[in-house]
């Protein structure tokens, strides 16, 4: 997924440290991989992903560091495996803090996966074998885009709250409850492992666009106040 509108959404990462080393070099080298992007209309994207069968192998963890570069070259907040031609139920994405909930700051696990990444302002998070639960029937309109359908964005409904089981990179279960951009963000990802692309989603077609038309243009009426963007 994308984040349209957002001041932003580019993650300055630490730079890397200089290998001296020609063996270790290569090895940094070696562990860093952009992976193409599977556009809407490839197959990849239309099928139901399978369940990861060991979440602790290790092509599984090569797999996230890879998506995690892969998404933050494209200037994305979340990727699923299938978008990158992988169909297994495994998703990533980043929650910039100014985005979080207030009672979402206190969350236990995103406070460690900040530690992790050794910043407050940038929280990884890799879902494997997701299972999404919506806590209530609202929904809410919000503007998304999405790396799969590249240069257009569009109002769509989601579950306004939601709790999510799934597994970690150790292969132990652990649940959350999100609201507004995260659980948001999380649908969007959890449903490319349905073969589900935000169009599809979409009550609306009148309010999918191109990105600049949509900025130069700004809806005026209810449904774009409603979408909050
Ligand atoms: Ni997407």
């Amino acid at each position: 997924m994308t984040a349209p509108r957002q001041p932003v959404t580019t993650v300055c990462r630490a730079p890397r440290p200089i290998a001296f080393d020609f063996g270790a070099e290569r090895r940094h080298i070696e562990s860093m991989a952009i992976l193409k992007i599977a556009r809407m209309g490839h197959p990849v994207l239309r099928g139901r992903a399978q369940p990861v069968e060991d979440p602790t192998a290790p092509e599984i963890r090569r797999l996230i560091e890879d998506m995690l570069e892969t998404m933050d070259d494209a200037d994305g907040v979340g990727l699923a495996a299938p978008q990158v031609h992988v169909p297994l139920r495994l998703v990533v994405f980043r929650l910039p803090p100014e985005r979080l909930s207030p009672g979402e700051h206190g969350d236990e696990r995103i406070a460690d996966a900040a530690e992790a990444a050794g910043s407050a302002e940038d929280v990884p998070m890799a879902l494997i074998n997701p299972v999404l639960e919506p806590l209530g029937p609202e929904q809410e309109l919000g503007w998304e885009g999405c790396l799969s359908v590249p240069g257009l964005r569009g109002v769509v409904p989601r579950f306004t709250r939601l709790r999510y089981r799934a597994l970690d990179v150790s292969g132990r279960p652990f649940e959350r409850t999100a609201e507004g951009f995260h659980a948001r963000v999380v649908q969007h990802e959890c449903d490319h492992l349905e073969g589900i692309l935000y169009p599809m989603r979409m009550t609306d077609l009148s309010l999918l666009g191109f990105e600049p038309e949509m900025s130069r243009y700004p809806l005026t009426n209810r449904t774009s106040e409603q979408a909050g963007s």
